[in-house]
């Protein structure tokens, strides 16, 4: 066996823990500091195994405990009812707009597929474009002439009688703009309403009366990128077309304790520590609330001054993602060089909406968006 010399592993660590800035990128997106370092000591060997995670089969009684206690504790941080599966797949939230409509859009009548969508932003348009692939798709209510910075009244969304499900993103990471409750849609009518809640899972409490499937990609509140989590209610699996993949058949990927194939071990043992790190947050009672704070502080500082503006209305501001611009937007460059010298990174925004953007995920201490604010004040007080 090589001698790993933890000396010089221990001094690697240290220099590069030293090293970290405030990363405000929308995803992949900065992971909790304490879960990386717990990563890196358990790297070569996992608590006295001699090997490390990613070296580890899937079917060992080791992965299986980490497998185990992720799914206990994500269940448990997000009080998913006991009628609900929980499955590790992946393919990502995009991978989810083609499987979604394989397992769901024929839900009603399997020779004629529909489901309505909801569109506030660039996901969910995306979303509705690839569901055309498989089914009928019906645009149940657009923000489009809003620009996108508001989510239209619920009261007004024209819901199909005879669609399998409608179909929302509950936090559009590009525009900014979050849903603060989903709309009493579910139950009316066994309506059966999918989120793509890829961009603030974890964040906030799930009402499940009035989700029936929610979806995420990992990489902004869960873990790196590669593992996709989706929660079904169980009466919905057992609905996939013939031609559903099934590495992507939710009813047999249940089957199979979502081992139907190799998951991506290393990303579901550092989702774990994720959840673990909620748990030691408080939970998501503890998280909201801190999510609550930073989210107040930069909103409240955007609206006193006229040298920076968030257009979305307030009542659907993203806790997430806050997406802003300068009055003066010849100053992008030097405001992003400014920002980047003083470790605040990635703040460019999207560049279908252009400006900056800052993703205050949960990682995300209330210490980076104060040092944000304190960059953007002087900024504003050296340009005058
Ligand atoms: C809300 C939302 N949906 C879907 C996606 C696409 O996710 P992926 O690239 O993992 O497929 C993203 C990614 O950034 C997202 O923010």
């Amino acid at each position: 066996m090589n001698d790993p010399q933890p000396n010089a592993l221990a001094a690697m660590l240290q220099r590069s823990a030293a090293e970290r800035v405030f990363n405000f990128s929308a995803g992949p997106a900065a992971l909790p500091t304490e879960v990386l370092q717990q990563a890196a000591e358990e790297m070569l060997s996992w608590r006295g195994t001699g090997v490390s995670v990613m070296e580890m089969s899937h079917r060992s009684k080791e992965f299986e405990s980490i497998h185990q206690q992720a799914l206990a504790d994500l269940r448990e941080l997000l009080a998913v009812p006991d009628n609900y599966r929980i499955l590790f797949l992946q393919g990502g939230a995009i991978g989810e707009n083609a499987i979604v409509p394989l397992n769901l859009m024929g839900r009603l009548d399997p020779q004629q597929p529909k489901a309505d969508f909801v569109i506030t932003g660039s996901w969910s348009v995306k979303t509705e474009q690839e569901g055309r692939r498989y089914g009928q798709t019906h645009i149940a209510a657009d923000g489009k002439a809003g620009r996108y910075l508001s989510i239209p009244d619920a009261a007004y969304w024209n819901l199909s009688d005879d669609a399998a499900y409608v179909h929302l993103c509950t936090n559009e990471t590009i525009g900014g703009v979050e849903f603060q409750q989903v709309p009493e849609i579910g139950q009316r009518a066994g309506r059966v309403v999918v989120a793509d809640a890829s961009s603030h899972i974890l964040s906030r409490p799930v009402d499940w009366s009035r989700i029936q499937v929610l979806y995420a990609g990992a990489q902004k509140n869960i873990g790196p990128a590669g593992v996709t989590i989706v929660i079904v209610r169980e009466d919905l699996l057992g609905h996939a077309h013939p031609l559903c993949p099934s590495a992507f058949n939710w009813r047999v990927v249940n089957e199979h304790n979502s081992m139907f194939n190799t998951p991506p071990t290393y990303t579901i043992y550092i989702a774990g520590l994720v959840f673990q790190w909620l748990k030691r947050q408080g939970g998501i009672d503890g998280i909201e609330q801190r999510n609550i704070a930073k989210a107040k502080a930069l909103y409240d500082y955007l609206d006193q001054s006229a040298f920076y503006r968030n257009e979305v209305d307030p009542s659907c501001r993203s806790r997430m993602n806050v997406p802003f611009f300068l009055a003066d937007e010849s100053r992008n460059e030097a405001f992003l060089a400014g920002a980047r010298a003083n470790g605040l990174l990635q703040l460019k925004g999207h560049k279908s909406v252009g400006g900056m953007r800052a993703s205050i995920y949960n990682a995300m201490p209330l210490d980076g968006v104060s040092a944000l604010i304190e960059y953007m004040r002087e900024f504003e007080r050296n340009a005058a």
